[in-house]
């Protein structure tokens, strides 16, 4: 599998952005001066105190408060049953709020609200196909329900394939594809109408590593022409390489956001974990000359001593200086481990603060969590579970 990223925008250029569209609302919260395809509001979208309970009973939403800036790649981020998928439905007017307001695109999202769903693109976890369809197929339906004419429909159809690299297997039959390029054809589908917001619910779902990689960069390569995309993911790695702006959600309340930039600053520690075996107590004396004065912290775990620099300087040149020491004390070293582990910290200490204020109950997985691999910040595994399909 290969996806081609100057294919792509090259795609995303042909395919262009003309596209004239109405809709049925007002929009008194329009700002005219913005550039762009079209002058909107600031806020893609914009919910106050949006509330979804199910069947009188589940909460799957909490007053939940949520912006989303025009031209934004904005993260949504949360375990499983935090209210994602939910949040997403009620975006797409699929469903209808218990309480609160939503807005998209400057006006107020409704069940009826045909003609802003069509300014959407809306990717679904694991999408599912008409088995007996082929990709031509599909989205030639797809084009016709979105209401492209035959021509304009086949040239994007093409240059969309090409792009997510479905071309060669274009009039296979469907039912025979993998979880990766069903993904991929759900993309096609959701940018046939060249949408201007973008949503994708854990567009990563089910893919190995590579897979997984290819999907984020396809995601960048959609992103910064005038298009706001919104990711569902409860894969912070993901969200962290590709994301302009953040948002964390657990038990359907909004308990962090800002910019990813923020976000790493906040939570910006390079560490390296040692373990080392002689004279131990001689070389924890000298952890300190790391790096400038007061910027290296360190603690032993076990049989691990962890040091952490909190100074400007390069991580390469925290280590030529580490393995000097190693080299200059009377000790050998076992085992060398280094990770930033950003946004993984910035996460928890936000959920340990929360939780400080009883505002939630600790996540399952905020509870001592994986350290996948030295060097990532894999916050949850992807354990394959799934709930609440609509
Ligand atoms: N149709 C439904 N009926 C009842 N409960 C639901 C339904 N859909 C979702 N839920 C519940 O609402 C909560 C949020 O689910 P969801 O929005 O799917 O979260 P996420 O996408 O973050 O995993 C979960 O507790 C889930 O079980
Ligand atoms: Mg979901």
């Amino acid at each position: 599998m290969k996806l081609d990223p100057a294919a792509l925008r090259q795609s995303l250029r042909a395919i262009g952005n003309g596209q004239s569209v109405t809709d049925e609302d007002p929009a008194p919260s329009e700002v005219p001066m913005q550039p762009g395809r079209s002058a909107g509001p600031a806020y893609v979208v914009e919910t106050r105190d949006l509330t979804k309970i199910y069947d009188n009973r589940y909460i799957a939403l909490n007053a939940l408060n949520m912006r989303v800036r025009k031209n934004a790649v904005y993260g949504l981020v949360g375990p499983n049953g935090a209210g994602k998928s939910t949040a997403f439905r009620i975006m797409l007017g699929l469903q209808r709020p218990t309480a609160g307001e939503i807005r998209v695109l400057g006006r107020p999202m409704r069940a009826e609200s045909a003609e802003l769903r069509r300014r959407i693109g809306f990717l679904p976890t694991s999408p599912s196909f008409p088995r007996h369809m082929t990709p031509i197929s599909y989205l030639e339906f797809v084009g016709r329900i979105v209401g492209l004419p035959p021509d304009r429909a086949k040239i994007r159809m093409t240059t969309l394939l090409q792009s997510v690299d479905l071309y060669d297997v274009a009039s296979h039959r469907i039912e025979g594809f993998s979880t990766g390029m069903a993904t991929r054809l759900g993309i096609a589908a959701a940018l046939m109408n060249d949408p201007e917001l973008l949503v994708l619910d854990e567009p990563t779902y089910g893919l190995d590593p590579p897979g997984r990689r290819q999907m984020i960069e396809l995601i960048r390569d959609l992103s910064g022409r005038d298009r706001t995309i919104i990711i569902a993911t409860h894969i912070l790695n993901d969200v962290e390489r590709v994301c302009t702006d953040v948002g964390v959600i657990a038990q359907g309340r909004l308990i962090y956001d800002g910019p990813m930039t923020e976000m790493r600053r906040l939570a910006r520690q390079d560490s390296i974990t040692v373990e080392i075996e002689g004279d131990v107590a001689s070389f924890e004396r000298r952890i300190a000359e790391l790096g400038e004065p007061g910027t290296v912290r360190w603690e032993r775990v076990g049989a691990e001593i962890r040091i952490t620099f909190l100074g400007i300087g390069l991580m390469t040149d925290y280590l030529r200086k580490l393995l000097a020491l190693v080299e200059d004390s009377a000790v050998e070293l076992l085992r060398l481990d280094t990770g930033s582990h950003e946004v993984e910290e910035a996460f928890l200490r936000r959920l340990e603060e929360d939780r400080s204020r009883g505002l939630l109950r600790a996540p399952d997985w905020a509870a001592g969590e994986s350290r996948a691999q030295p060097g990532t910040a894999e916050m949850v595994r992807d354990d394959g579970g799934r709930n609440g399909s609509p």
